[in-house]
């Protein structure tokens, strides 16, 4: 065997090594990264404000708004539909979430004539004041979770329903 043939067998192993493991790598590296990527993302979609209105349309009576807020689940995106009922106090803007503390029926906004100027959750008779604390004596036991508000631009913006530092009833 001279020293040529076994040069040019040395040469053509790391050719087919090299050529096989870039091959390899241009096959693993998107499986890898389709693998891992809904993990590195993990809490993509958390956190995030939308923007449901503007503060020009806002006055001190509540209003409805309805919104959907994009959740990334591995790889699965979805919309979920959400509501606010949303005013003005004072400079402050309030966003309540419309479900109620009893049941999760959906409370509406002076309906009720018997008690104006409250929310009101139809399915048990359940009463909040306007910035909703549950009224005592009726089925809800805690106040309605508010909104974080963020407003840039004029434009409001909303994020995950907390709960309400009201004192409750
Ligand atoms: S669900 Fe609202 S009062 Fe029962």
């Amino acid at each position: 065997m001279s020293k040529k043939d076994i040069s040019r067998r040395t040469f053509l192993n790391y050719m087919l090594m090299g050529t096989g493991g870039f091959l390899a790598a241009g096959m693993i590296t998107p499986m890898a990264r389709f693998a891992l990527d809904p993990a590195l993302k993990s809490g993509a979609g958390e956190g995030d404000l939308v923007p449901v209105t503007t503060v020009d349309e806002l006055s001190g009576e509540p209003q409805r708004f309805d919104f959907k807020v994009k959740t990334v689940d591995g790889w699965y995106q979805t919309e979920t539909p959400m509501s606010a009922w949303v005013y003005k106090r004072g400079e402050e803007i309030v966003a309540l979430s419309p479900i109620c503390k009893h049941l999760g029926c959906t409370v509406q906004w002076n309906t009720n004539q018997s008690h104006p100027d409250h929310f009101f959750c139809p399915c048990h008779d359940g009463f909040y004041t306007k910035d909703g604390n549950n009224v005592p004596h009726t089925p809800p036991l805690a106040p309605l979770d508010v909104y974080e508000v963020d407003v840039q631009e004029g434009k409001v913006y909303l994020g995950k329903p907390q709960p309400n530092p009201v004192k409750g009833a």
